[in-house]
């Protein structure tokens, strides 16, 4: 990610989404709604707390923590999946949509997991992956064996080849993780047969969502977990469940982000960002709408501009979007100001409150990622031998700056696992261990994610930072990670952990969560300058130390000395 003041702005608002301008009673009406204003920390099950002691987290290690999470001042968790699954994706391969997977626990785990949140007062959302299912799930088996024509093919994306002998795949979509999007199959009587399309890996096939049957099966999914008491769902590329008609060709343009984004682009690939996808969550909403309490739909779209994605988030359809035209801003002050405007404008256009990410378990940790000197498309991972590889304390620097940015914005703010303890990512892991599905079909050519999923650490001087008492890890700790261990920060002026506990409480105190952004003039180009209620928030992504004005300092991301604003700050002031 170049660090580049004078990058131009892209067109990330674009025009406003036509047909539903909210109408501000409504607003009003809905402000009481927890998912408007939530801090949601996102747990990545494998790699957050292990009680078995077999090096990959499960649901009772969950539990055993859900207090810290309470303790640091979030309002809701967000479980990435555990399911049941061969785990070839890290789960987002799902074999059982209504099971725990055994290294997971059990469902009976999972009640009591969903107990212990609610005497933490913790919302809790689960995450569903709706496009594909699992190569290992028995209706992918069923369709395999049921041979062209099926019913059971048609839940999935089954197709004749091209060329003579049908040995060509059925177009040239690339798969998100590297190669052909298609696989062929050999029919039961051993001859080569038709081919089947998966985005992602070959593991995980695509379903096929005009099948209504498709539908009424994830219906019932979806009443599964609500029944479990679950208060929503993240919902796994909820770009890509409907594709173009005809499937047809396509090249993407140079630069665009691996998973669509990136590119600025109003076209979107014919397997990403389809219409069709709308009426789909018009059903879902009913759906969690029919329950009693405040149950939400978080939409994992990687769709831009950010006008189109407010799509998604229309009155009847989901309650948010990532907004990972944010994640991708970078540290530059012009880029960061003109999305904060564009998120504020489009989302409100459609009645949803705005979101704001900087991490999670597919992108580059920030605390890395800000301090690149050399571009990282989203997917790609970072490893040894990347160019422009981070210097660590200027990427934790800006990493605290951006989250205390982040956190004074109005609306809901999502934070991935570590980020809190300024976790970076792990660069130098053995190639021997990583397992990200993009390594294996890139052909090492791309790292992957495994950089960002490595075990938290909770004890700086127990086996395996106290991620369990064995010294197990799926994926290797680095030897330097003490420091950044929960027990080593906590109670600690100045640290990262205390930092977002701060940050948390007078976000609360002075429910910036429903507040608005009001510019602040004079800062210049390299400044971010706003008021959000009685808090004035400025952050110096430039190199000249900022002036600050007169006023009571409620948090700063650096220690300050004296009232000038150094390099790579946040300060929020009562003024
Ligand atoms: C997005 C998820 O966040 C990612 O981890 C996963 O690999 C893909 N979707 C495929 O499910």
């Amino acid at each position: 990610m170049p660090l580049d003041e004078t990058a131009e702005p892209s067109d990330a608002l674009d025009s406003l989404p036509e047909d539903r301008v909210a109408d501000p009673a409504t607003l009003t009406a809905q402000n009481h709604e927890w998912w408007r204003t939530a801090v949601i920390y996102q747990v990545y099950p494998r790699s957050f707390a292990d009680s078995s002691g077999d090096g990959i987290g499960d649901l009772r290690g969950i539990t055993a923590h859900l207090g810290d999470l309470a303790d640091l001042g979030v309002d809701a968790v967000w479980l990435s999946p555990f399911s049941k699954s061969p785990q070839r994706d890290a789960g987002y391969d799902v074999s059982d949509y209504c099971d725990v997977d055994p290294i997971f626990g059990t469902l009976a785990d999972f009640d009591a997991l969903r107990a212990e949140a609610t005497a933490q007062g913790l919302r809790l959302i689960v995450d569903l992956v709706p496009n594909h299912t699992s190569s290992d799930h028995p209706w992918f088996q069923a369709a395999l064996a049921a041979g062209p024509g099926s019913p059971e093919r048609a839940r999935y994306m089954f197709r004749e080849g091209r060329g003579a002998d049908g040995e060509l795949p059925p177009n040239n979509w690339p798969s998100v993780f590297g190669g052909d999007a298609w696989t062929r199959v050999t029919e039961a009587d051993g001859t080569p047969g038709q081919w089947y399309l998966h985005l992602f890996d070959t593991s995980q096939p695509d379903l096929d969502w005009t099948n209504p049957e498709v539908r009424t099966d994830f219906l019932d999914v979806l009443r599964f977990w609500l029944d479990r008491g679950v208060d929503g769902f993240r919902i796994d590329v909820a770009h890509g469940l409907i594709k173009k008609e005809g499937l047809p060709d396509y090249t993407p343009p140079a630069g665009s982000g691996s998973m669509g984004g990136g590119t600025g682009e109003a076209e979107m690939p014919p397997w990403w960002g389809q219409d069709g996808v709308h009426e789909i969550y018009r059903t879902w909403h009913d759906v969690v709408a029919s329950y009693e309490g405040d149950r939400i739909l978080v939409a994992e779209a990687w769709v831009e501009p950010l006008s189109k994605l407010a799509n998604w988030v229309r009155p009847d359809e989901m309650q948010q979007a990532f907004n990972f035209t944010y994640l991708e801003s970078g540290w530059t002050a012009t880029r960061i100001r003109e999305v904060i405007d564009a998120s504020i404008a489009v989302f409100s256009s459609v009645g949803a409150p705005s979101t704001w990410v900087l991490s999670n378990h597919d992108v580059v940790r920030h605390a890395s990622r800000l301090a690149l000197t050399a571009d990282s498309p989203q997917g790609s991972g970072i490893g040894p031998k990347s160019p422009g590889l981070p210097d660590r304390a200027v990427g934790l620097r800006r990493a605290r700056a951006a989250s205390a940015l982040m956190l004074a914005l109005p609306g809901s703010a999502y934070i991935y696992q570590g980020e809190e303890l300024g976790l970076p990512e792990a660069i130098d892991l053995p190639d021997e261990a990583r397992q990200d599905p993009t390594w294996f079909r890139t052909k090492g050519e791309r790292y992957g994610r495994d950089g960002c999923r490595v075990p938290i650490p909770w004890q700086a001087s127990a086996p395996a930072y106290g991620f369990n008492t064995t010294g197990a890890a799926w994926l290797p700790q680095p030897a330097d990670w003490a420091p950044y261990a929960r027990d080593a920060q906590e109670g600690v002026p100045g640290s990262t952990l205390e930092l977002y506990r701060l940050a948390l409480q007078t976000r609360e105190e002075f429910a910036l969560g429903a507040g608005s952004v009001e510019w602040l003039p004079g800062y210049g180009a390299s400044v971010v300058a706003f008021r959000n209620g009685d808090v004035t928030v400025i952050a110096n992504t430039g190199s000249v130390p900022v002036e600050l004005p007169v006023g009571e300092v409620l948090l700063s991301s650096v220690p300050l000395e004296g009232p000038a604003l150094p390099t790579d700050a946040t300060v929020w002031l009562q003024v």
